[in-house]
Parts: structure tokens; sequence; C-alpha cells
């Protein structure tokens, strides 16, 4: 197993293996018996598990904390294979909280983020104790004194600040220019502390920010990192002590077009950078999401029907943007590729069957299937989370494989579950 090279690939035959093995064979036992059905997320824990080991290791003896963004892959088991992989986590709700506490995460390994903090889940961080809340507006601040004070408790918190970069991708995932809705304003940073420093009940213990997703370059995050260091150097110059700074997350990954440098360098080059600022002995904390789990997830999906019309060529699958919303939402490529045999001409046009003109995964080249299945590729991140039923569609089932064999299955709801619930509703 130690040279077997992980993650999805082509074997001799042209079969799609996760780190060696076939893809099919693995699925075979699982959809005759009628554990899964078509889609179905496939993931391949080994991989992660090495992704993340070797994101570990990149921070050497560095006090740090890899806050992996649970809103990528939410699944208990992915979570667990993270954390016994060393991470902790960033979370955006209660919900993701409690995901992450029950995977074993600790507390003092765990920080929330998010704009639109509910008073219960302010209080839900309070109680468990994290490691910080991020703050993303002054007013916030004030809401958290109030619910620590009703607490009886002191809450942990951390100022994410907007750090006024624009990054280069898509406008749904450029999170950290001037008029974003994420952060608090350079110029109101000063008024921030004051609002901290005024209330008993908060301790002020970090700085974060988060430039954005998919980043493919590493100067565009050092350039938002430049910016937390600032602030904390001015924090710590008036007097206050500070525990971590928090870069982020949204470092890319090669979606089968553009190669993104790997984790590690995001790693290396910022802790350069806290050396030469003098700020070494400080947490260093990132949040990465989807270049944890991106590339160790396929969805698998069954050709249901192709038709062939005036020249255009159309392959329609039983999945469809409710299963995987990034090709309609963002217009993000994802390859498509026989499970079984190596791509070939011709390009087919491949669909899914909602009733919407954007439920499109693009043209790829797909010859004769002998099992009609094909994989998506790439979709360990930003994808079951963002699933849906629209149309009438079930939740698709998830499957969780290591060692060369499928460890976990999570069923899909089902159909017939759909229904009731509708019918009650
Ligand atoms: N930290 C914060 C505060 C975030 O908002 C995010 C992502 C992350 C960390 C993790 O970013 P990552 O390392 O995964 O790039 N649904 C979109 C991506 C949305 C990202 C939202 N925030 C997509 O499918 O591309």
């Amino acid at each position: 197993m130690a040279d077997r090279e992980l993650g999805f690939r082509r074997n001799a035959q042209g079969a799609l293996t996760i780190s060696g093995t076939p893809l099919g064979a693995l699925l075979a036992p699982l959809i005759e018996a009628s554990r899964i059905g078509t889609p179905a997320y496939v993931y391949d824990l080994d991989g992660l598990s090495a992704g993340a080991r070797a994101l570990e290791a990149s921070f050497g003896t560095a006090p740090h904390l890899t806050a992996y963004a649970v809103k990528a892959n939410t699944a208990g088991t992915v979570v667990r294979a993270l954390a016994a992989a060393g991470t902790g986590a960033d979370v955006v709700s209660g919900g993701e909280l409690e995901v992450a506490l029950g995977a074993g995460i600790a507390p003092r390994n765990i920080v929330m983020s998010g704009v639109g903090k509910t008073d219960a889940e302010l209080d839900q961080a309070i109680g468990r104790d994290i490691f910080a809340v991020q703050v993303e507006s002054v007013e916030e601040i004030e809401r958290l004194a109030a619910r620590a004070r009703a607490a009886g408790k002191r809450a942990r918190l951390g100022l994410r600040v907007k750090p006024g970069v624009l990054i280069d991708s898509h406008a749904h995932v450029a999170t950290g220019h001037d008029q974003a809705k994420f952060g608090i304003a350079r110029s109101e940073l000063g008024a921030a502390w004051e609002r901290v420093d005024a209330h008993p009940e908060l301790v002020g213990v970090g700085v974060s920010a988060h430039v954005g997703s998919m980043l493919r370059e590493v100067e565009p995050y050092l350039a938002s990192a430049r910016v937390v260091v600032d602030v904390v150097k001015t924090r710590l110059a008036s007097g206050r002590a500070l525990e971590y700074l928090d870069f982020g997350g949204g470092y890319g990954i090669d979606y089968g077009d553009a190669p993104a440098p790997a984790p590690p360098s995001f790693v290396s080059r910022s802790l350069a950078l806290l050396a030469a600022e003098g700020l070494e002995k400080l947490r260093f904390v990132i949040e990465p999401g989807r270049s944890l789990v991106g590339a160790y997830g396929v969805l698998v999906a069954r050709v249901v029907q192709t038709k062939q019309s005036e020249g255009r060529r159309w392959t329609m699958l039983d999945a469809g943007m409710n299963d995987l919303v990034r090709p309609a939402l963002y217009g993000a490529k994802h390859r498509v590729e026989l499970l079984d045999a190596a791509p070939a001409e011709p390009e087919w046009r491949v669909v899914g069957p909602v009733c919407e003109s954007s439920d499109d995964f693009g043209a790829h080249p797909l010859g004769p299937s002998p099992s009609g299945l094909v994989a998506i590729r790439d979709a360990g991140a930003y994808g079951f989370v963002l699933a849906s039923e629209y149309n009438g569609r079930a939740l698709p089932a998830e499957v969780f494989v290591s060692g060369g064999a499928v460890t976990h299955v999570s069923a899909s709801p089902g159909r017939d579950a759909w229904v009731k619930r509708r019918l009650e509703a």
C-alpha cells in the first residue's frame, strides 16, 4: 500500500481506479444488492488522508491549526478521517459545529466564521468553549458580548478583517474585496478593538481573513496575509496579547484544466512571512476546504438516454444539477469520464435530467461504454453539500473507500421518503 499511487487514476485497461482498485468492481456488488443506486458520490479516504497528512507535515514544528472548512464536505466519515490526520475545523453554523465535535475534533481546534451567526449559534459556540468565534462586524461584537454575559462566561473571539484584495476567480467565490459582505473594514478595526476591550466578557485572541476560493496562485493569499500581519502587529504594539493569526483557505485544485499550487506551498510561503515578521510564535491557522477533499470524490452516474439530432450529440445522465450544482452555479468544469474505458471520440454534450438549461456538464469525449456508468471527477468538495431534491429527486448515496474496499455506505433517503415528506407538507 505504501508505494501505491493514491487517488483516482486509470489503469492499463482504461478503467478508473481508486488507489489502484477499479471503481466499477467496488460499486457493482452494492448496486446489485440494491444498497446504492446512481447517482452516488464515491470518496477515496486514503487519498484525502494522505493529502491532509502532507499538509500537516508542511508546518514542521510551527504552532498551527489546519481548520478544515467543513462546509466543503460534511460527511462524518470524511471529517473523522481528516481529524485523524490532524486537522481541526472551521465551521459556519451550529450544525457544522456539532458535526465537527461529533467527529471528535476538540473545541480548542475549532473556529467559527459567518456573517450571520444567530444568537443560538453564538450561545452554542460560547457553551462549547471553541477556540474562537471570528466576528465579522462591530455590531456582532456587541451581540457576542451580550450572549457571553447572559451565559456568565467569557467568549474568545477573533476579528475577521476584510483584506481588500480582489482575486481572479468567479465573482461568487471572491470574498475579500472591498464590496464583499464579509469581514470588518480596515477603517473600522480601531472601533472594533475598542468594543472588544470595553467588554470584560470578551477576550480578543486573534485576527483572520479569507480572500476567496479557487486560488491558482499564492500571491493574492500573501497579499491578504500581509494585511492580517499588519493588523496583528498594530494590536500587539498597543500592548495587547494575541494567540493566533488566520490566513483563511481558498487553495485551488486542478479540475483537469489548469494546475494549482499544492497546499503546502501556501503554508511554506506563509511561514516565511511569519518568520520575517517575528510572528512565528503565534498559532498559525489556515482554513482549507476544497483542497483537502475536492480531488478525492467523484459522482458516479448512469447514462439514461442518448440523443442525436441535427448534428448534435447529447448524453443524458441520471445525475443533474440537483446532485452537483457547481457547473450550473459557477460555470465550473468537471471532467466527465466513462467508468470502465478511457476517454474516446466523439465528444458528447453531457446533460442532466433537470428541467433547466443550466443542467449541463459540458462536452466530453465519451466512447461506447460497457457499463453505461460515468464518473464526474473532482466532486469531493461542494458536491453533496450543495445537493438538493429539486424536481422530486432524492439526495444521492455516498460511498467511502479505503484500503481497496468499501468501508461505509450512506444510502440515499430514496424517492419514497421524498414523496412521503412532500405529501405531509
Ligand atoms: N474559510 C472561509 C471563511 C470560507 O468562506 C471558505 C469558503 C473557506 C474557508 C474554504 O475555502 P476553500 O479552501 O474551500 O476554497 N461553493 C463554491 C465555493 C464556496 C466557498 C465558500 N467559502 C464552489 O463550489 O466553488
